[in-house]
């Protein structure tokens, strides 16, 4: 089983998160510490991108325009309401990491390991149909670059120079624990949508079209 290790110490407002990808914790660079709130809101979250979304992170689209193009697509394919989630939050741990001044970074030549920021918050507010595949998107990525040579090159130029500073292809024995994980499949759809979602000047709607399917969510916790 792939695990995702996480850390943390709380104080009533904050916590301090340790992440990392569990296969490269003997390696001190994939350290990366990350002061967070200790909970956020359906409306924090979205009040967040609304706030920071406009970042353009190397791609040729903003934070909030791939959210929207992801969880479009999530929902063209049907996806149930926790995984259309899923794609619409899966890379708001890149504007937590943001959030903070002291954790700027250059995404081709480092990793704020925002897949784990990001299920780690997402976690108490929709539980883990949401936060999984959101924990696995990266590995998701990583599994399909080692399975499938010809997947590299369709990638963005973004995506193929972060993929070293994510921990590069798998060892075979990662790869197939990974594909025996039960998020697989899900970290896999997620993935996929992702790649996708990256196409300049598509309206894929308004980020306050997925607040009550959010607040659905979070309620029935
Ligand atoms: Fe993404």
């Amino acid at each position: 089983m792939v695990r995702i290790a996480i850390r943390c110490s709380f104080s009533p407002r904050v916590q301090r998160i340790r992440a990392y990808p569990t296969e490269s914790r003997h390696d001190v660079r994939q350290w990366k510490w990350t002061r967070v709130k200790h909970s956020y809101t359906v409306e924090e979250l979205l009040s967040l991108y609304e706030e920071k979304g406009d970042g353009k992170y190397g791609e040729a689209i903003s934070q909030t325009e791939h959210a929207l193009q992801c969880a479009a697509l999530a929902k063209k394919d049907g996806a149930p309401e926790a995984m259309i989630a899923a794609a619409l939050l899966h890379d708001v741990g890149h504007l937590l990491a943001d959030l903070q001044n002291e954790h700027r970074f250059d995404i081709e030549m480092d990793d704020d390991s925002h897949e784990s920021l990001g299920a780690r918050v997402l976690s108490p507010i929709f539980g883990p149909e949401v936060a999984r595949p959101v924990a696995l998107h990266v590995m998701a990525k990583r599994w399909r670059c080692t399975v499938d040579p010809d997947y590299y090159a369709t990638l963005s130029a973004t995506s193929r120079a972060s993929l070293q500073a994510q921990g590069g292809l798998l060892s075979p024995d990662v790869a197939k624990r990974f594909e025996e994980h039960p998020g697989f499949q899900s970290a896999l759809a997620l993935r996929s949508w992702d790649e996708d979602a990256k196409v300049e000047g598509l309206d894929s709607g308004n980020l306050r079209d997925y607040e009550q399917l959010l607040t659905r969510l979070s309620s029935a916790r």
